[in-house]
């Protein structure tokens, strides 16, 4: 078993502290900025504290026909790079990760691009990526001795935190903003068991609220200011590596919320090219829904050095937020790697996520700007044809299945949104009908269709 290796660095200031001493809404007590999780062995020479990189893809691979439940987790499977827990046997599993990286052979002949991939975070057990960063910081709440787990959520982290909280015998509290999600999120976190609170305020009032019943309460804090998030949600990055045999793709391709995947991902690459896993890093972008941009207003006022608060609105609940925590840490990650940060309409993502769809992977709305972002970043010339690129899916179609079913009604979109890309909106043929009980009518449905 590894020893826990690690502390807590401010982003902000430096400080340094140890994991257990961060307060419960993990602000730094000097500057107010978020931690993120680092490993002082890694900086040394090859030695007992820095992992041996040749050692460590062998052994990974090994784990994949492991019986042993922590092997089968696609993020314990690389526990040495998340030496987090005293005991690994603390770690709560529901055999996350180890999602499928799929090659998307319509978009990216549309795009006129060969290598065009897709990473299925929507394919986790609660079905969206959030559960690999919830095993991770889970554990640690369950390590540690907490009792009560809370979040605030937009849906997909309430869901995977009830889950785990459920396999972990924690008692789990939800905030979510009144009416602003998918309820088949909501419906999870109940069926999970978690003690769901619905406000009447937007994600960024659930979070104001929540800091402050932390502060009160031995309430573990598990929203994605939670550096221990991130250590498991950097693992889907290993897993793109490991698939590609080590060679990253040009480009990968991130959603932005609350902006801690894309710093998490971005960790994660910086971190295998520290150990000499890999050579270099990809490009990563982050894209956001228009009406909740305020990381792309940022890029395009001061090239990210400033953020002004917006007040969030896109069907994309999932990223519906307009004042992201972890932004300074996402404008790093693009900058570091080269990538961009930009914003797709309403329209597009609903194309976007329609031609997911037709793929057969499908993806909620949230996951389509991806997509949506590609095309825009291939039409100015930033993505050239011959680049690899990995389009990061962050939740199941099944998440939002009102939003699919209005879309092919036809009722997703007021016509005002729709304006000039009627024909590919046409294109993608609405596949929902209803029609009389006889064949003719359904015959009459499919020459249409035809036509
Ligand atoms: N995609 C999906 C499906 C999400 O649920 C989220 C965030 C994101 C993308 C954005 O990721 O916040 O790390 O930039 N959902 C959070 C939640 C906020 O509460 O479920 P981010």
């Amino acid at each position: 078993m590894l020893d826990n290796l690690h502390q807590l660095r401010c982003c902000g200031c430096g400080a340094q502290i140890e994991g257990s001493t961060a307060r419960p809404d993990f602000r730094c007590l000097a500057c107010g900025d978020l931690f993120e999780v680092e490993y002082p062995g890694w900086n040394k020479p090859q030695g007992t504290d820095r992992p041996n990189a040749g050692a460590l893809k062998w052994l990974w691979r090994e784990r994949r026909t492991s019986t042993e439940a922590i092997d089968r987790s696609g993020v314990w499977r690389f526990r040495e790079l998340l030496p987090i827990l005293d005991n690994f046997e603390n770690a709560v599993t529901l055999f996350e990760g180890n999602t499928p990286l799929y090659h998307l052979p319509r978009a990216a002949k549309s795009l006129g691009m060969d290598q065009l991939f897709a990473k299925h975070q929507g394919m986790n057990p609660t079905g969206s990526f959030k559960d690999t960063g919830m095993t991770a910081a889970l554990s640690v709440a369950r390590e540690r001795g907490f009792k009560w787990v809370a979040c605030a959520s937009t849906g997909n982290t309430s869901a995977a935190m009830a889950a785990y909280a459920a396999r972990a015998g924690l008692n789990s509290l939800v905030l979510i903003p009144q009416g602003k999600i998918a309820w088949g999120k909501l419906a999870q976190a109940m069926d999970y068991g978690s003690v769901t609170c619905q406000l009447k305020t937007d994600f960024d009032g659930c979070v104001k609220v929540l800091n402050s019943i932390v502060r009160q309460e031995p309430i573990y804090l598990l929203n994605s200011v939670n550096p221990y998030r991130l250590e498991g949600q950097k693992t889907p990055a290993f897993e793109i590596a490991e698939a590609m045999d080590w060679n990253l793709p040009d480009h990968l391709i991130v959603p932005g919320g609350n902006l801690a995947n894309s710093s998490a991902l971005g960790k994660g690459m910086r971190e295998m090219k520290q150990l000499g896993l890999i050579a270099r890093v990809p490009k990563i972008s982050v894209i956001q829904a228009e009406g909740a941009n305020p990381l792309a207003r940022s890029f395009a006022k001061d090239d990210g050095k400033t953020l002004e608060a917006v007040e969030a609105k896109t069907r994309a609940t999932a990223i519906r937020i307009g004042n992201p925590a972890s932004w300074r840490k996402s404008a790093q990650v693009i900058h570091e790697t080269g990538g961009w940060c930009i914003d797709v309409t309403e329209a597009e993502i609903a194309i976007a996520k329609a031609e997911i769809g037709a793929e057969g992977l499908g993806c909620e709305p949230a996951s389509a700007v991806t997509l949506a972002g590609l095309k825009k970043l291939r039409a100015s010339g930033k993505v050239g044809a011959t680049e690899s690129v990995v389009l990061l899916l962050t939740g199941h179609t099944l998440k939002d299945a009102d939003y699919t079913i209005d879309y092919h009604r036809g009722t997703l979109l007021e016509e005002s949104e729709s304006r000039g890309l009627e024909a590919e909106i046409n294109g993608m043929r609405r596949n929902a009908h209803e029609v009389a009980a006889t064949p003719e009518a359904v015959l009459a449905v499919l020459k249409d269709v035809e036509l």
